[in-house]
């Protein structure tokens, strides 16, 4: 352990590093824990880069005998800051002590270095295999006139470029409770220098769109409010050099492994130093922590890249890919699968999909799933979730009927539920009117004709646990599609008293991870892809539960090439997925070639969405051939190294085997216009000394030249083309 963790007593300085990164703080005047460093990897630290000591206006000192004037909490890099004493800048932590005051301020009381990554309790995390994959240090400071503790987790990885980063507060057994009125997972300050911003805003339909952002005085705060993850904010931000790009320059990227309400929070501050502090978001949060309890915070995932955006990204992938996504299906081939939502909408029945799932068997398509409409009387979406019932009218001999026939095709069978939510017109609704969210007095407010089940209440995720292991307990159910189609809003549970309302929200994250835990552990074989009205709900926390999620609703080519994008900041390619869909589109009304469509939802995890009986002959060898192709890529597009190239009017990424002996790059080219300029693509991460071939058309390459050089590529008289070329190592 100690060649990943380390603590000078002399110097006092906590040093986590590996080859690849250093991440430095120091036990300061008063135990308070200063940030030294966190960055490219150094052997050693001497001691010489201690914060400078400067005496700056209205900047309170600690309340010591003898206060120094040079040193004061308003300008220091800290570990973890609170509000109340003398630090005026945006909090890690709020605390209202039992006397109703919120100061507090945390000092370094001890520490251990535990081999491993202890589990966090209730929540999803990042995982280790064996305990020598990494180290963990534990520092506990404490609030000295309250007794509150907290224990700061940070954990180091041997071969990873990232730190794990968490806390948990404790109230002694023997003093009176107080309120967290925000508990942040992470907080990372950074020298005066100039920073941009990136993260991941969007709406439904157009999810994760890169912004970056100068980042100026002031506060700045990238957050969901909706208690979900949400399409209109994800929950990453990263820190980057000005001139950073998809290749170079200094990348610190801040990840939470969380689904509910969270704030990523930026502060630029009087003498240039940032500070980032990430979390649940503390508006509407408050927790009451008796003595003797605890309350543990999300994880957050720390990552740096000395080399760009790409770097940084495939440090998430791997990690999301090895250590985040768990069970059956992390390292197997995820099926292909054509799912019947935008092919009948609510308008089926066994009799008219039967020909879809035919069509399905000669095309080569692997799955079968079936999606909203299967269940109640719905038949449009005013009526009957949470009664997970067949409905007898579409399947009059049953669900298990159809199955069985999509079975004896060869295809696996998938359904679509939505778990979370409520009808009115529901027997579930008609016997327990109180389990939905709702404020007493108060008519809560429908969002697409439906409500929330109050997840926080053990007796709510019974009955929904019940109802699912009622179908899932007779076996012939291969995927389940998690859907989610409205945010939270009349927020308050029957099951808490007024004063903690404030808890509703996290405790719902909590009973949803609760539920998800105990469904995917109790059915292992099941293929989970969540989904939330498309991409409302791609988060590092919900891929721990589900391996694959739904993209985006928005299945046009071409939107889909920034979702796509901006998507892969974070999220390996095997975690999202993207169906072929028909042209003009159900979302834009664009038109696209089956090759565009083809191959933007190839550099995914597969599928269709919709009515393969409705397909010419000409697109039926199309799309047979797409997936025969598909199946030959597959491995290396779920388990490859996936890099960006460019965006703009001409979008190119490309996949590389571990080995670097084969690679796929697929390039998209926009609008044209009548003098087109040449465009020359060049590629990334091959060895520059093997030789390759395009299998396509035999021409060999050095990997050299396919990376400075790069290729030209074909003028087409037509809007949206794209070009797919697979190239393998021939030495
Ligand atoms: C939203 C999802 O994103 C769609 O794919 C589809 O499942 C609908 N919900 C069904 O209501």
């Amino acid at each position: 352990m100690a060649d990943l963790i380390t603590f000078d007593a002399k110097t006092q300085v906590f040093h986590l590093h590996n080859q690849q990164i250093s991440y430095i703080f120091a036990i300061e005047d008063g135990g308070v824990l200063g940030h030294l460093y966190f960055g490219q990897a150094v052997a050693g630290y001497h001691g010489e880069r201690h914060y400078p000591r400067k005496d700056r206006g209205f900047a309170g000192n600690l309340p010591v005998a003898e206060p120094e004037r040079g040193f004061s909490l308003d300008t220091l890099p800290q570990e973890i800051s609170s509000r109340g004493e003398a630090d005026f800048r945006i909090p890690a932590f709020v605390i209202r002590q039992a006397d109703g005051a919120q100061a507090s301020r945390f000092v370094y009381a001890s520490h251990r270095i535990v081999p491993g990554k202890p589990k966090l309790p209730g929540l999803p995390a990042a995982y280790v295999e064996s305990p020598d994959e990494a180290a963990t240090l534990i520092v506990t400071v404490v609030d000295q006139p309250s007794r509150l503790q907290a224990d700061l987790y940070y954990t180091i990885y041997r071969d990873r470029a990232v730190i794990a980063c968490s806390v948990c507060f404790r109230n002694p057994a023997d003093q009176p409770a107080v309120t967290l009125e925000q508990a942040a997972s992470v907080q990372l300050d950074f020298p005066a220098s100039d920073y941009r911003v990136l993260s991941l805003p969007g709406a439904h339909a157009n999810e994760r769109h890169l912004q970056k952002e100068v980042v100026g005085y002031g506060i700045k705060q990238f957050a969901s409010t909706r208690g979900t993850t949400s399409h209109q904010m994800n929950n990453f931000i990263a820190l980057t050099a000005p001139d950073a790009d998809e290749f170079h320059g200094d990348v610190y990227g801040v990840d939470l492994v969380y689904s509910g309400n969270h704030a990523l929070t930026v502060e630029k501050d009087q003498i240039d130093q940032v500070r980032v502090v990430a979390g649940i978001n503390p508006a509407g949060f408050t927790w009451e922590l008796a003595g003797g309890a605890e309350f543990q915070t999300p994880e957050a995932l720390l990552v740096y890249s000395h080399q760009g955006l790409n770097a940084m990204s495939q440090t998430y992938h791997r990690l999301i890919r090895e250590r985040v996504v768990r069970g059956r299906y992390r390292d197997q081939e995820r099926p292909i699968l054509v799912n019947n939502w935008e092919a009948t909408y609510f308008d089926f029945n066994e009799a008219k999909l039967r020909p879809i799932v035919d069509a399905a068997k000669k095309l080569g398509i692997e799955m079968f799933v079936l999606d909203d409409g299967w269940f109640g009387h719905r038949d449009d979406d005013t009526t009957s979730l949470g009664d997970w019932v067949v409905d007898s009218h579409k399947f009059p001999l049953g669900l298990k009927h159809f199955a069985d026939y999509v079975h004896n095709q060869g295809l696996k069978f998938g359904l679509w539920v939505e778990p979370e939510m409520i009808s009115k017109d529901s027997d579930l609704y008609r016997a327990h009117p109180d389990y939905l969210l709702a404020v007493p007095g108060r008519a809560p407010s429908p969002s697409r004709f439906q409500y929330v089940l109050d997840l926080s209440r053990e007796d709510v995720r019974a009955n929904i646990a019940g109802q699912l292991s009622d179908l899932l307990d007779q076996g012939y159910i291969d995927y389940i599609k998690w859907d989610m189609n409205r945010h939270l809003s009349d927020i308050y549970s029957h099951a808490l008293p007024a004063a903690r309302q404030g808890e509703v929200l996290h405790r719902y994250t909590l009973g949803l991870y609760a539920l998800l835990e105990e469904l995917t552990t109790k059915y292992p074989d099941v293929l989970w892809e969540g989904c939330s009205g498309g991409g409302g709900r791609i988060d590092t926390g919900f891929a721990y539960y589900m391996p694959q999620s739904w993209t985006s609703d928005n299945t046009d080519a071409i939107s889909r090439l920034g979702i796509q994008y901006g998507t892969s900041l974070v999220y390996p390619p095997n975690t999202f997925t993207a169906h072929v869909s028909v042209s003009p589109n159900e979302q834009t009304g664009r038109s696209t070639s089956l090759a565009t469509r083809g191959n933007v939802a190839m550099s995914a995890v597969f599928g269709y969405e919709l009515d393969l009986t409705k397909l010419t002959k000409t697109e039926q060898k199309q799309v047979a051939a797409q997936v025969a192709a598909y199946k030959q890529i597959r491995p290396l597009i779920q388990f490859g190294h996936f890099l960006r190239l460019e965006s703009g009017n001409d979008y190119a990424w490309m996949f590389v085997s571990a080995d670097q002996n084969e690679a796929l790059l697929f390039t998209f080219h926009l609008l044209n216009n009548g003098q087109p300029a040449f465009h020359i693509v060049k590629m990334a991460g091959l060895n520059p000394t093997k030789q390759y071939e395009d299998t396509a058309t035999h021409t060999v390459y050095g990997g050299d030249e396919l990376m400075h050089m790069g290729l030209y590529q074909p003028l087409q008289r037509q809007d949206f083309t794209t070009h797919q070329y697979h190239f393998k190592a021939i030495n």
